[in-house]
This record gives C-alpha cells, sequence and structure tokens, in this order.
C-alpha cells in the first residue's frame, strides 16, 4: 500500500476518491460501533472510520486493537463527513476516509505518555519527554518547531548566498584557548599528552579566512561551551558566525537587520522595522540596569543620587560618599507584594553585595517604610515627583557603586515585572519584537579577586579608534566597538570590529591582558604571525540560532527547539551520555583515570 497523500492534504475536492495514508494513531474512538481513527503523519492528521457493517470481520477486529502510536497504512474512499461532526480546529476537519483496508506496520507498546494531547503533555515531566525525546518529537508542537528551525536555516542560507557571503567550515577539533567560557578537551591518541578542544566558536579561523581573502564568510557553525547550563544555554548550541573584511560597525547592522528581517518574514510573515534603536552600555544600565534590556515595558530606574548627597539616611549618604550612587525604580501596582516576595527581592540584592533593599509602599494613602522617617522633605518631593508615585505603587532602591546599583535594580525589575504580568497587572504583548543594538560596551573589565583586566567580549575586539590612547593610562574608560543585537531581553548575538594589527594585538594580550609572551606564542603564535602578511580590517557577529529559533517559536527554553538537548546538568537522557570507556580506550589514549580508583 504505496501512500497516495499526505495526511493534511485532504479537502472536500478530493470527496470520491480512493486514497491511502500512512502514518501513526494518533488517537482512537469507539462510537456506537463504529472505529474512528486519526491518523497522523508529519504533516498533520486525517479522521478515518472503520465501519464494521462495510469490512471484513478480521480487519474491523484487528482496528480495534490498535493502540496510540501503532503505525499503519489505511485506503479508502474520501467523504464529506457528516453535518454536526465536521472540526474547524484542523484542516482536514470537514472530510474523513472510509477505510477500505488496512495494514498494519507496526504495532507500539503502551506508552510513557501520551503525544495527543497538548495540555497533557505539557505537565509532562521534560525528564520523561528527553528520554523519550523520539515520542516527544512526534508531538505537533515539537514537530512545528523543528520544521521552523529548518526553514529558517535555509532562509538563513538563501539570504547570506545572496549577499555574497561564502559558507565555509571550521574544524571542531581546535586546541584549547582562553575565549571565555572553560572548554571540553579531547584527548589525542596519536600525540601522547596532547589535548584538542572543541571550539567555542569558529572566531579565530573565521578572522584567518579573512588574512586569507574570503572577504565575507558565514556558516551555521556548532560551539561548544562547559558553563553552567541554563534555559537559554546549552553546552553544545548553533551560532549564524559572520565576518567580513573592509567593513565599519555599520555594514554589520545592515547585514544583520536585513538577515532577520527575512528570517521574520519567512518564520512569522511579519515586517520588521528596521533600523533597530540603537543604545550604549552606559545608557542601557543606567535606565534598565542590564546590558541587555526589555524595552517593551517601563518600570526605568531613577537616579537619586544629588538629592541624597547630603542626606541624614546613611544608608544613602555614606554609599554615595564612597563614590556610589542612589537609584530606584517604581514598581506600580506592587504595593501589595507579599513580606516573601520583598525577602526574595533582598536576597537578590545581597546576592549582589547590598546590604539591604529599602522600599516604599503607597497604601491608603499613606508611604509605608521602615525608613521614610529619616527622609528630609525635599527627599520626598523629589521621590514623588520623579517617580510619579501614586497609591498602589512600590518603590525600591539600592544604594551602591554604580555598576552593581543598576545591576540590583535591573533584577529586581525584571523580577517584578514577572509578578505584575502573573497578576494581570503588565501585559506584554507577544507579538511585539523590541530589537536593540547595544553598543560602547567597556573594552576591558576589572576582575577584583585575580587583580587584573579581563576582554569584556573577547580579546580580539578592537578599541574605539579615538580611545586607544587611553589603553595604558585609564584601560577601563576605552570602549570597544563592540555591539550586540537584543531582543525583549535576550542577548541573540554579539560580535565587534576585530584588531587586524599585530603590534596592537599583541599590545592587547601581553600588557593589557598581562598573558606572559610564552603563553600568547604557545595559544596565538599563528594569529600573530598571520597579521605579518597583509590582514584586512575585518570585523563580524555572532546571533545564537537557538535561542532565535526559541523566540520566533514562543518559547522560553531553547531545549524545545533543539532536537536532542542536554539536561541542565549535560546530560543525554535517551543515550546515557555521556558514559564510560574501556580501559583499553584510555591506554590507548595515555589516560589514567583518578575517580571511581582506591587512592
Ligand atoms: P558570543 O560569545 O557573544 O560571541 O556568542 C554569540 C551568541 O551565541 C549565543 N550563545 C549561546 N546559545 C546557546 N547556548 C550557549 N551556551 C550560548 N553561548 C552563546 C548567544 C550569543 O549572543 N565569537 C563571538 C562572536 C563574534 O565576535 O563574532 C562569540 O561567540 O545568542
Ligand atoms: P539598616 O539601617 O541597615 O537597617 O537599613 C535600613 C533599610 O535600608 C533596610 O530596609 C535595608 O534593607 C535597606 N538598605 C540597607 N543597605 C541598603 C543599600 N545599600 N541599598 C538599598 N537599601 C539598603
Amino acid at each position: 500500500m504505496k501512500r497516495t497523500h499526505h495526511c493534511n492534504e485532504l479537502r472536500p475536492a478530493h470527496v470520491g476518491q480512493t486514497v491511502t495514508l500512512s502514518g501513526w494513531v494518533h488517537s482512537r474512538r469507539d462510537l456506537g460501533g463504529v472505529i474512528f481513527i486519526d491518523v497522523r503523519d508529519r504533516e498533520g492528521r486525517t479522521q478515518t472510520v472503520f465501519d464494521p457493517s462495510d469490512l471484513p470481520k478480521a480487519l474491523f477486529e484487528q482496528a480495534a486493537g490498535l493502540r496510540s502510536e501503532c503505525v499503519i497504512s489505511v485506503a479508502g474512499k474520501v467523504r464529506q463527513r457528516p453535518d454536526g461532526t465536521i472540526n474547524p480546529k484542523i484542516a482536514t476537519g470537514e472530510v474523513e476516509v472510509l477505510v477500505q483496508s488496512l495494514e498494519v506496520l507496526n504495532y507500539a507498546d503502551v506508552l510513557p505518555f501520551q503525544v495527543d494531547d497538548p495540555e497533557a503533555a505539557a505537565k509532562v515531566n521534560e525528564e520523561l519527554r528527553l528520554q523519550y525525546r523520539y515520542l516527544d518529537l512526534r508531538r505537533p508542537e515539537m514537530a512545528r518547531n523543528l520544521r521552523l528551525r529548518s526553514k529558517v536555516a535555509i532562509a538563513t542560507r538563501a539570504f547570506m548566498d545572496e549577499q555574497g557571503f561564502l559558507e565555509v567550515e571550521t574544524p571542531t577539533l581546535f586546541k584549547s584557548t582562553p575565549e571565555g567560557a572553560r572548554e571540553f578537551i579531547v584527548p589525542c591518541r596519536t600525540n601522547p599528552g596532547l589535548f584538542y578542544a572543541l571550539p567555542q566558536s569558529p572566531q579565530q579561523f573565521k578572522q584567518i579566512l579573512m588574512v586569507a581573502g574570503v572577504e565575507k564568510y558565514f556558516q551555521l557553525a556548532r560551539c561548544y561551551r562547559d558553563e553552567d547550563l541554563r534555559a537559554d544555554r546549552q553546552p553544545e548550541f548553533t551560532q549564524i558566525d559572520i565576518e567580513m573584511s573592509f567593513i565599519e560597525r555599520q555594514d554589520i547592522y545592515d547585514v544583520i537587520e536585513g538577515l532577520l528581517k527575512r528570517v521574520w518574514k519567512t518564520a512569522l510573515n511579519v515586517e520588521l522595522p528596521t533600523s533597530f534603536k540603537r543604545i550604549t552600555f552606559q545608557e542601557a544600565l543606567d535606565r534598565y540596569g542590564i546590558d541587555k534590556p526589555d524595552t517593551r515595558f517601563g518600570m526605568e530606574l531613577a537616579d537619586f543620587t544629588e538629592e541624597f548627597r547630603a542626606s541624614t539616611f546613611k544608608v544613602f549618604s555614606g554609599a554615595i560618599a564612597n563614590g556610589g550612587v542612589v537609584k530606584a525604580i517604581n514598581a506600580k501596582g506592587l504595593a501589595c507584594v507579599t513580606q516573601g516576595q520583598i525577602e526574595a527581592m533582598t536576597e537578590t540584592a545581597k546576592g549582589f553585595g547590598a546590604k539591604g533593599l529599602a522600599y516604599i509602599k503607597v497604601e491608603g494613602g499613606e508611604w509605608k517604610s521602615p525608613i521614610v522617617k529619616f527622609f528630609s522633605a525635599a527627599e520626598k518631593d523629589a521621590l514623588a515627583k520623579k517617580l510619579a508615585m501614586a497609591e498602589g505603587d512600590l518603590i525600591l532602591f539600592a544604594a551602591d557603586q554604580w555598576l552593581n546599583a543598576c545591576e540590583i535594580l535591573g533584577k529586581i525589575r525584571l523580577y517584578c515585572a514577572d509578578v505584575l504580568k502573573a497578576q494581570g497587572k503588565l501585559v506584554v504583548d507577544p507579538n511585539r519584537f523590541d530589537f536593540l543594538w547595544v553598543v560602547d560596551f567597556p573594552l576591558l573589565s576589572f576582575d577584583k579577586e585575580m587583580n587584573r583586566w579581563y576582554s569584556s567580549h573577547h580579546p580580539f575586539t578592537a578599541p574605539v579608534a579615538e580611545d586607544i590612547p587611553l589603553l595604558k593610562q585609564d584601560p577601563k574608560k576605552v570602549r570597544g566597538q563592540h555591539y550586540d543585537v537584543v531582543v525583549n531581553g535576550v542577548e541573540l548575538g554579539g560580535g565587534s570590529i576585530r584588531i587586524h594589527q599585530r603590534d596592537v594585538q599583541k599590545t592587547i594580550f601581553e600588557d593589557i591582558l598581562a598573558i606572559p609572551p610564552d603563553m600568547v606564542t604557545a595559544r596565538f603564535g599563528y594569529m600573530l604571525e598571520a597579521f605579518r602578511y597583509g590582514a584586512p580590517p575585518h570585523g563580524g557577529i555572532a546571533l545564537g540560532f537557538d535561542r532565535m529559533i526559541a523566540i520566533l517559536c514562543g518559547t522560553p527554553s531553547i531545549r524545545d527547539v533543539i532536537a536532542f538537548p542536554k539536561t541542565a546538568k549535560g546530560t543525554c537522557l535517551m543515550t546515557d551520555s555521556p558514559g564510560g570507556v574501556e580501559p583499553k580506550q584510555l591506554r590507548d589514549l595515555h589516560l589514567e583515570l583518578k575517580v571511581g580508583k582506591k587512592e
């Protein structure tokens, strides 16, 4: 029995035709002696009808024994569904197939969970879904995600090709280079004691491709990072990785805006307005307390440093005297927070090293707070005015060094937004996409524990030209030519204009990042060497492909858009990886295990 149509194809125009469908038993209902089986394939589903008066007994009994997810082919005649039984929810809902023959291609055991009911599926615990991922992926919602991912990958390739980019594959057996995250390392049998590392990104290879004259490179690149995993982070993930020669920042913005426009149109039929807004790192922190602001709602941070400089409330004036700032947000409508929620927020603030989280609730026309008694009339006036305080508001304060104060309130702002959303007081349109370019990041950040500078993005990012003289005098003031593209509070991608002059790159490695020269040679010698032979000015970016698909699919977790993701512990529950190896394999690799061995 060869299939003639897929399960999302039949319409009233097919009535009277004899057809064959193949697929899985999505559901079976026995009604009034007649059996209804919805047959499902990749495209959709169609109702088939087994009527005992029309069928040999054996065939009918075979149908009666079919369980969910058995694999079958059915042949029969398409007919209009009787009035009152039309299902407007599915595309084939006006017709059904009156079965004449059935072939059972395979039986299915009792399932560990149902795949036919989206509500039930949403309650299945994720570990079970991951263990039986092949069943999970049969669920129409998951199949839709995979399909959308494929469509977007193909649209991306087509767009990049039209723009003159070459797709070049780069090695995934690379070597260890400190670019940020911890790496996965791979022992090398043929070189005892040496290791490959899986690349965190193709960063160095794509820069070398620019030296090689490729000019416009892209790749849907697999990257590996041994980081703490979260909803938006996987140990292996995919980037749309891009690099171009003879360009400035604006050229990257143009390519990415064009690509995202194409992707949004292809995936969602949405016309994205361009150009995207730009915001500096400084302004993003000042107003939203985060370098990837969700600008779909306000609740912006207000600054009260000047107002409280001479305050008698020492928590504030003391922080200011120490070079800090006082900032506040107004969570409108949240005066009703529970003490538990205030405590949770205070813990967040403390996680950043704050001593507390001062607050004011505006309730019953009064300011309820343990601290207002310390405020002068002028201070209260300033608060009421700048924060437009009204009945039902909750004001939260952070007094700390600028970056800390901003980041604390940035977290609290998102926490409050979640609470307000849950209470229905803040509505964010799920079809709204607020894209932003975040620019002018500091090139360097200071690691207090290690007492050294490190690259905010990566060590290949070029400083803003006019800031180069500051590199040695005042490193914290140097801005990098780094940009991030952010949507709805998610960092979708990041990149930079690179250093292409050998001496500048060497200065960054050796003088600024204080990497010993022999280590620079061992790790990056080949790059510095390549830069001797005509490296063009270049720059690039990488978009998190999984994150982009998750946004397009409207799911908070990238696990839902990756066919076979890892758990938060980095394991694959279906294949049970990572797994052990045989002693011989270890011997071949010149390795000896310490774990599991008695000392
Ligand atoms: P960066 O490290 O900012 O830049 O990564 C670029 C984008 O990749 C995505 N991403 C991840 N997605 C899923 N799981 C992860 N663990 C993960 N880590 C990162 C994010 C991020 O914005 N080589 C540079 C790019 C460049 O300079 O051109 C780089 O990798 O969406
Ligand atoms: P204290 O005088 O330490 O009892 O603090 C008074 C109030 O200010 C309490 O509600 C604290 O949570 C809060 N508080 C303490 N330190 C800070 C700070 N650095 N920023 C904001 N609020 C603070």
